[in-house]
């Protein structure tokens, strides 16, 4: 039977005052009631169990405010963040040294979707290509130029096409480009493959990870815990994403066209969109008074906020620390968090 594999160890810094290092955005409820991390786990639930999730986060995370979150499922803390080729790998280390070789639906803990029927069945769609020793991923109609995401060219049709290309990040006049050529996808970042078959790939496409596996691998084969061998290890692993690691050199990777709603909720203007709005296009969250204010998120967590007469914008205040930012500048606000690193 498949399990997850939950990547949780992103810092979120877009969304701060509001996420922290030792709270990032995926311990935070910031679409609904649930956080972003229990609602990617109870979505899979007529798939995948809660006992077959597998959890790789920091150890930072693991120690602070997240951590009750973490509790019921299986876990692997990491103590440094290598991003997230070596979370992968590690993660599909663990099932093979026990001896087993499920495959592995590989998600990120801090995407919102909707349309729960067809995710399931586009999950199940990912999950017989896995089988069949294919990596898969789940790719997104764009639907606008972003240059947040990684774009993916496919060749073909139907429900399994062949990715041929990987485009990560490009500017705004390359996504252009892309889109208009067509057959071209968003990479969700949402992927299902067999562990034997993910840890094949990482050997060739990604030697300088390999020695740091078989250290791994040989501590566990003398009587070492998994996440104490992996914790002894992980800091020698280059820093290097799956993507970039190892799915753009793969020629075995296949793309899943997603028909369920998706969005990445990685700024500001992003949680704006996706949350419940009044008739004036504002969502306010918290403690707060809206006066002939238009289009702004407006949230409170310790104190009265009042807003009057503004358009555009994003306030969130905390206990420690106020952002106010136009909402179309709300990807900068890791510039907020460089100063504010820098300084303290
Ligand atoms: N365990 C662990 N360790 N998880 C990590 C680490 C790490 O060091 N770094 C990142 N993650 C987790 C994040 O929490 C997130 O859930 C997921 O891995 C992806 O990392 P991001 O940092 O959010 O990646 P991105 O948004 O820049 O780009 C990726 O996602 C886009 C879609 O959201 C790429 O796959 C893009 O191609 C894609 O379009
Ligand atoms: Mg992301």
């Amino acid at each position: 039977p498949p399990h997850a594999v939950i990547l949780a160890g992103g810092s979120g810094t877009r969304l701060w005052p509001l996420s922290r290092l030792q709270s990032p955005k995926q311990f935070l409820p910031l679409a609904g009631d649930e956080t972003l991390i229990e609602a990617t786990i109870s979505r899979l639930a007529p798939l995948i169990p809660a006992s077959q999730v597998l959890i790789v986060a920091s150890a930072e995370t693991g120690s602070g405010e997240g951590y009750h979150l973490l509790e019921p499922y299986d876990r692997l803390l990491e103590p440094v963040a290598r991003n997230t080729a070596p979370a992968v790998a590690v993660s599909a280390l663990k099932f093979t040294l026990a001896g087993l070789d499920p495959v592995l639906v590989v998600l990120p803990a801090d995407h919102l979707v909707t349309g729960l029927e067809d995710f399931h069945r586009n999950l199940r769609t990912a999950i017989a290509a896995a089988e069949s020793g294919k990596l898969a991923l789940f790719g997104l109609p764009p639907v606008r130029p972003e240059t947040g995401f990684g774009y993916i060219v496919a060749e073909g049709s139907g429900d399994v096409r062949r990715a041929r290309s990987f485009h990560e990040k490009p500017d705004a006049s390359v996504a252009k480009g892309l889109i208009a050529a067509g057959n071209c996808y968003w990479n969700s970042g949402m992927f299902a493959w067999r562990a034997s078959v993910i840890l094949a790939e990482v050997r060739r496409h990604l030697p300088s990870l390999v020695p740091v596996l078989d250290a791994i691998a040989a501590d566990v084969r003398a009587g070492r815990g998994f996440q104490e061998a992996m914790a002894a290890h992980l800091a020698d692993a280059p820093s290097i994403s799956i993507d970039k690691g190892v799915l753009e050199k793969s020629d075995n990777v296949w793309l899943v066209p997603a028909s369920f709603g998706w969005s990445d909720i990685g700024s500001w203007a992003s949680v704006l969109e996706v949350a419940a709005r009044d008739a004036s296009g504002n969502a306010v969250q918290g403690s707060v008074i809206a006066i002939d204010c238009k289009d702004s998120l407006v949230r409170s967590e310790s104190r009265l906020v009042a807003a009057l007469g503004v358009e555009n914008l994003v306030i969130v205040e905390t206990a420690d620390a106020v952002l106010v930012a136009r909402a179309d500048q709300s990807q900068r606000v890791r510039e907020i968090v460089e100063r504010v690193s820098a300084a303290s």
